[in-house]
């Protein structure tokens, strides 16, 4: 089979929720991808940032083999010898006092949410069924009923109400609009991702995340980082918080808690926040399995052993700086941090985002535009220097064929 009989399959008897670059993809190590003709592409998307350690990290792939052969599941009915282990390590790891083990970003998401009503009512005392969480416009936080509800994308949310009521939204990066939301008591939680991945790597001004914590803190309101994306080293630190030193009262993980080989998501807190889910109030058949424990330590070792976090930090800086001096009227803007940066593409001749991805595929390169105009380039975090600056050279080099066809 080549790769257009794989993409008919898909088309055939696969949902039509995805709309794929046409690359049937059937390896990858490292920063490397191979197409089931064996052509090599750089991976720049890096699956939406859980491939962060690379494909196929050797330890981790060791983690998931040695504990699959052991014991992969027992549900949470009893316990199990990966479980606490790997609670105390990530706890101790990011410095909360609990961890809730889930599987999906979304999951997790719908967890802090879980979390946050109940501490609303049991802690803060706010009449139940009143809470409110506050949500910035442009998020993305996964696709349950629940969370789409917060979207202000109507791909996202059109056609799927009745939506889930106690959402306040809010504009990203906009400390008076929070601050005026803040006024009401009924306020529990206020959830935000550090820097809005897919809306198209969107960094707040500097500070913004800090003042906006003092302000929840102020006024007894959860502060709730979703870092499924921005988190694990891709921003140049190990959360994209630790730019602003908050610790934030909830931390949702997931993606690259994996290094990409199997879905481990997971929600850290406090006691007092985390102590208010009682047993049987929540759960999940997989979360928390030995498998995924295994894989998950074996996923952050990688993190800290490799420095992936001072890579990401060094190598996104050369990045921006060498994709800003592509020379083409196609490039409006080139932004991001550590190794989750975008070039904002400005359409010419009928040209878009999406001709240039295609091109790029041609030349070797592999990344996906979120929103029309604008790619995202998140290569592995195990890349190199002379690899950016040679990938560099192939967005360059696509940019500048696209705009002359
Ligand atoms: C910030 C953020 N939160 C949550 C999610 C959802 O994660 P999942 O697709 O694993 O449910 C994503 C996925 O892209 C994300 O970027």
């Amino acid at each position: 089979m080549v790769s257009k009989d794989y993409i008919e399959l898909e088309d055939k008897y696969g949902a039509h929720n995805y709309h794929p670059l046409p690359v049937v993809l059937a390896k990858g190590e490292g920063v490397f991808l191979w197409d089931v003709e064996g052509k090599r592409y750089y991976d720049f998307l890096s699956a939406y940032s859980a491939v962060n350690q690379g494909h196929c990290h050797p330890k981790i792939i060791n983690a998931m083999i040695e504990q699959a052969r052991t014991l992969t599941l027992t549900s949470r009915a009893f316990y199990n010898n990966r479980l606490g282990v790997y609670e105390k390590y990530i706890t101790e790891f990011f410095g909360y006092d609990k961890m809730l083990p889930m599987n999906s970003g979304a999951e997790a998401d719908e967890t802090a949410l879980k979390l946050c009503r109940r501490w609303a009512y049991d802690v803060k005392g706010i009449k139940e069924n009143e809470a409110k969480i506050i949500v910035c416009s442009d998020n993305f936080h996964g696709r349950t009923i629940t969370i789409v509800s917060m979207s202000s994308d109507p791909d996202s949310f059109k056609g799927y109400g009745p939506f889930t009521p106690g959402f306040v939204q809010i504009p990203y990066n906009d400390l008076s609009a929070l601050e005026k939301e803040l006024e009401d008591p009924n306020v529990a939680g206020f959830l935000v991702e550090p820097i809005q991945g897919e809306a198209g790597v969107v960094v707040p001004d500097e500070g913004y995340l800090k003042k906006a914590y003092d302000m929840c803190k102020a006024k007894n309101v959860l502060f709730i980082a979703d870092e499924v994306q921005t988190g694990l080293a891709r921003t140049g630190r190990m959360l994209a918080c630790d730019h602003e030193n908050i610790k934030p009262d909830i931390l949702i993980l997931g993606k690259a808690l994996s290094g990409g080989t199997m879905p481990i998501s997971a929600v850290l807190a406090d006691d007092p926040i985390m102590l208010v889910i009682k047993p049987g109030q929540h759960g999940s058949t997989f979360g928390g399995n030995p498998l995924a424990c295994n894989v998950a330590m074996a996923a952050l070792e990688v993190l800290k052993e490799e420095k992936l976090s001072e890579n990401a930090e060094r190598l996104g800086k050369i990045f921006r700086e060498e994709a800003a001096k592509i020379p083409s009227d196609m490039v409006e803007l080139v932004r991001g941090k550590g190794l989750l940066n975008a070039i904002v593409i400005k359409p010419k001749n009928g040209k878009e985002a999406w001709d240039v991805c295609l091109q790029m595929k041609e030349n070797g390169l592999l990344a996906k535009p979120t929103h029309q105009h604008i790619i995202r380039f998140a290569p592995p975090l195990v890349i190199n220097e002379e690899q950016i600056k040679e990938a560099v050279q192939i967005i360059s080099k696509s940019i500048d064929e696209v705009s002359r066809a």
